[in-house]
């Protein structure tokens, strides 16, 4: 195990961050049929069970407003996309390095596979940054607060967020007024003003807010928000806009769940093509 501060009780490691993306991977493989979905009970993956017994029963409204207010402000300083990269790139340590990708190599697996198929420049870029906040585990946030499926908070929660039987321990269950088909919100308001479960996406959307289109923005902040682009649920709060965005937020993430197994991406080669990127879009440091 890693013995760097921040790996030590981050309650995030890497193969918990690896265990949650295999589940997606093979919950959301192509094909499946949505009866097939239902196989990941807790019997078939505990872990992944745990975790979101955890995640559902702590990711209150009061919870993430909280957070929001924390993270959203962007206090924890001045950053390059690079020195971003590295710092999350400390959450991994223990693996074997030729089976393992560390946390830059599946940014730049996923860019690399958007750039590949002739995409345009900046989603090659949301490709490359789209899981820098994840490096909230090493700012002490657990892992259930991290990563995992999103979901909006303050109103009913969708029968398609998996595991939705450990919101039966979410004390938003107690207060009526967040138990409603809108709770605190408006019909169709737009799924930009919901307060979604806090994590990595919402982080990293609030960071790159000043600088990328709205079609990269979605695909940051929303890319875990499964129930919606997979499932198609809370339609009831979305706009014309959200419905207008969702193809971009599939697009997406077809490269975030299967371009791994790509060859080992080479950093050395590819520095000098994420720098002009970067240049292109971004100021040289940005506040996280
Ligand atoms: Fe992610
Ligand atoms: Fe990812």
């Amino acid at each position: 195990m890693s013995t760097s501060p921040a790996s030590v009780n981050n309650n995030g490691s890497l193969a918990d961050l690896e265990e949650w993306d295999e589940f997606l991977e093979g919950r959301y493989k192509e094909g499946k049929t949505q009866e097939e979905f239902r196989v990941y009970d807790a019997t078939a993956t505990p872990g992944v069970a745990e975790f979101y017994r955890l995640n559902h029963e702590h990711q209150t409204l009061d919870y993430v407003l909280d957070k929001e207010r924390t993270y959203f402000s962007l206090q924890k300083g001045q950053k390059t996309v690079w020195e971003a990269a590295e710092f999350l790139n400390t959450l991994v340590d223990d693996s074997d390095p030729d089976t393992d990708l560390t946390q830059i190599e599946h940014l730049l697996q996923t860019s690399e596979a958007i750039r590949r198929d002739g995409h345009p420049r900046w989603m090659v870029l949301t490709g490359f940054i789209h899981d820098l906040g994840k490096c909230l585990c090493l700012y002490g946030e657990p892992q259930w607060g991290v990563v995992g499926d999103t979901f909006p908070v303050g109103c009913a929660w969708s029968p398609d967020i998996v595991f939705p039987e450990y919101f039966a321990n979410n004390p938003d269950r107690h207060r009526p007024e967040l138990q409603t088909r809108y709770g605190i919100y408006e019909p169709n308001c737009g799924l930009e003003s919901l307060h979604m479960s806090f994590g990595h996406d919402g982080y990293i959307a609030e960071v790159m807010k000043p600088y990328l289109r709205d079609e990269a923005l979605y695909m940051l902040r929303f890319h875990s928000f499964y129930p919606w682009h997979r499932h198609g649920a809370y339609d009831h709060l979305c706009n014309d806009k959200d419905r207008s965005m969702l193809e971009w937020v599939l697009k997406f993430n077809q490269y975030d769940l299967y371009s791994k197994g790509h060859s080992k991406p080479n950093m050395k080669e590819l520095k000098p093509y994420y720098d002009d990127l970067f240049a292109e879009f971004l100021p040289a440091t940005l506040a996280w």
